[in-house]
């Protein structure tokens, strides 16, 4: 089912913003002029994707480190240590 939740002009470049559909917090933005949506959860434990940062093409979970490719979706580095803001 498809759900309108914004204009793509809206989407600063290296941005997200999280949406809810349904009961279920979508995560959508735009990087490096490309436009990503994925589920607002971390694959790994759960915790919420909109808190991380990026890293390239990556999203870097706040929660472990743990970084996902925006556009595939694959796993593409795991962290052995809490990541900060602050690396
Ligand atoms: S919950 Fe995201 S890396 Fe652990």
């Amino acid at each position: 089912m498809l759900h309108k939740i914004c204009n793509s002009n809206d989407l600063r470049d290296n941005s997200m913003v999280n949406f809810s559909i349904n009961n279920s917090e979508i995560l959508v933005g735009r990087r490096r002029g490309r436009l990503f949506a994925c589920k607002n959860s971390c694959p790994h434990r759960g915790a919420s994707l909109s808190k991380g940062d990026f890293n390239g093409d990556n999203i870097v979970c706040y929660m472990h480190g743990y970084e996902f490719n925006l556009f595939t979706g694959n796993l593409e580095h795991m962290s052995h240590g809490r990541k900060t803001r602050d690396g």
